[in-house]
């Protein structure tokens, strides 16, 4: 588990990060969200500390981390950036073994570990010999993660890990991201600025502003219950999107048709599932059911829409 507690960072003519406190739990992935210069980076490196706070602290697994040796903490704490900061002039297998190696591993060691993290990471093993430049971008992406993920860290800082890519690679990976298996027993702190990222891939969400939190939940609670204007409106633009991606047909039961006995072979639906998710299972006028209990609905897009609507006139407050 990682605390960070009352941590700030002050500059001489500028308070970078004010009193920033909140908890990440084993295995949770939680998305610091704000504007350019609200405070992220500052926060990020504080946790790692490639800065230094002026006052706060920050606990790994119950120890302030400044009683930590600084080798060992970085040994513990992955560390990803938007550039992927790869030595340009390491071959990928270079690339990846930097941690390994400072650690001591064997030769053999490392060339398991590297070949294990190529088939997480879905890199080609050509790619073992070539240079950064050589791959794309979305491949470098990868590369740099695998080198975070090396030496097995519990905790994985991002920093704009997908800052660099185009949106049509961006969201692949993203999609890539949620899946990977190396990633998912991590306790991760990610930082974008980018609300679609940080609601596909956070746990919960720490929206930040000139250095504060404004409000920290999940996705979903940050979107139905913001805490004040400043949220309310952070999300404005996107509203239509996110509902529909953080609306589920549990939600909306209330607001469905009457549930009656389905054919065996109907489409089964989680009741956690999307509204986005399930007009995309439901292709082209497909008729599925929301899976309970003991009874099903039938589902289809048009009624699953007209719900969505009423929803929106009326959402829980
Ligand atoms: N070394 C520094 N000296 C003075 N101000 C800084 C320094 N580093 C960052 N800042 C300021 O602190 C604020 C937060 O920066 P940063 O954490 O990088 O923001 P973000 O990552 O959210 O874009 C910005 O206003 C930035 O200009
Ligand atoms: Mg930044």
């Amino acid at each position: 588990m990682l605390t960070v507690q009352h941590l700030t960072k002050r500059y001489p003519n500028h308070t970078a990060v004010d009193e920033v406190s909140f908890s990440v739990r084993e295995g949770e992935t939680l998305v610091l969200l704000g504007t350019s210069g609200c405070g992220k980076t500052t926060t990020l490196k504080m946790i790692n500390r490639l800065i230094e706070p002026t006052a706060g602290r920050v606990d790994l697994n119950g120890t302030d981390i400044r009683r930590q040796n600084v080798h060992d903490l970085r040994r513990t704490i992955g560390y990803v950036i938007q550039e992927t900061g790869l030595f340009p002039h390491y071959t990928i297998a270079q690339n990846i073994a930097v941690v390994p190696q400072l650690l001591g591993w064997a030769d053999q060691r490392i060339r398991q570990r590297t070949a294990e993290l190529l088939a997480m990471l879905h890199l080609p093993e050509a790619s073992l010999h070539q240079y950064p430049d050589q791959l794309s971008g979305g491949q470098r992406q990868r590369v740099g993660l695998a080198r975070a993920l090396a030496a097995d860290p519990p905790v994985v800082l991002m920093d704009e890990p997908l800052g660099a890519l185009d949106p049509v690679t961006r969201a692949s990976i993203r999609r890539e991201f949620r899946h990977l298996d190396a990633l998912r027993q991590k306790t991760i702190v990610m930082v974008t600025h980018d609300v679609q990222e940080a609601f596909e891939l956070g746990d919960r969400v720490c929206l930040m502003d000139k250095g504060r939190i404004q409000q920290i939940g999940t996705p979903k609670e940050l979107l139905l219950r913001p805490a004040n204007d400043f949220v309310r409106r952070f999300f404005d633009d996107q509203r239509l999107t996110l509902q529909l991606q953080t609306v589920t047909l549990q939600d909306l039961l209330p607001l469905l048709a009457t549930y009656q006995p389905m054919p065996s072979d109907t489409l089964l639906l989680p009741p956690d599932t999307s509204v986005s998710d399930a007009l995309k299972a439901m292709a082209e006028g497909q008729t599925a059911a929301v899976q309970l209990a003991d009874v099903v609905g039938p589902l289809t897009s048009q009624n699953l829409l007209s719900a969505f609507g009423q929803w929106r006139q009326s959402p829980p407050s």
